[in-house]
């Protein structure tokens, strides 16, 4: 199953993917393409530091539609199969989404349907909660919406900070969401296997 990553930013749940997929431990699938609307994302360098091959489309003053109508011609142009949403900070629109139904996959700080948005770390600790976590789930074309695939809890502590409590987090979601492409390759790969 081919994978296209799509990113804005540092990329640490991208690379936790492609070396999971280079060690093997995703059989079946391949990184195709890593797509970034940022050319100064240091995601980008991580990409190609371990030799897949990135895009960068920017918005560049077009509409949202018209941007994702050249994201989706470069995941054709390499046979994406599986979107990979990994740090993507753009909303994408009803056209793109309906491109691929239940083909594009999101990770999010948070135990979804709390905390949706922006800085969903801090907004668990405003809230006083005991448990945070993080969600994969199917993208549609609202903000962190769409069905759920997993979630790992992870514990607030008393002393946590906003940092403290994202990097507990972040190291939950690069294995929930390597899981999670885990069980989609493996179904994706059984069906067409027969
Ligand atoms: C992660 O916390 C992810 O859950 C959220 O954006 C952040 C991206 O981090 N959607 P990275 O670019 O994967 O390091």
């Amino acid at each position: 199953m081919k994978l296209g990553i799509l990113i804005s930013g540092r990329g640490s749940n991208m690379t936790a993917i492609i070396d999971a997929v280079q060690g093997g431990r995703i059989p079946g699938a391949e990184v195709a393409v890593v797509v970034s609307d940022k050319a100064e994302a240091p995601g980008l360098e991580r990409a190609r530091e371990r030799g897949v091959r990135t895009v960068v489309v920017e918005r560049s003053g077009r509409t949202r539609e018209e941007h994702d109508r050249e994201i989706a011609e470069v995941l054709d142009r390499y046979g994406v199969e599986l979107v990979c949403l990994a740090g993507y900070m753009r909303l994408l629109s009803p056209w793109f989404v309906s491109r691929f139904p239940d083909r594009i996959i999101n990770i999010h700080p948070s135990l979804l349907p709390e905390f949706r948005g922006l800085d969903a770390q801090r907004q668990a600790l405003e809230a006083g909660v005991t448990v945070a976590g993080c969600t994969v789930h199917y993208v549609d074309e609202h903000l962190d919406n769409g069905d759920i695939i997993a979630q790992r809890q992870v514990e607030v502590r008393d002393d946590d900070t906003v940092d403290t409590l994202s990097a507990r987090i972040l190291e939950q979601e690069h294995e929930l969401y390597v899981e999670a492409i885990q069980t989609i390759v493996r179904k994706h790969n059984s069906v067409w296997s027969g």
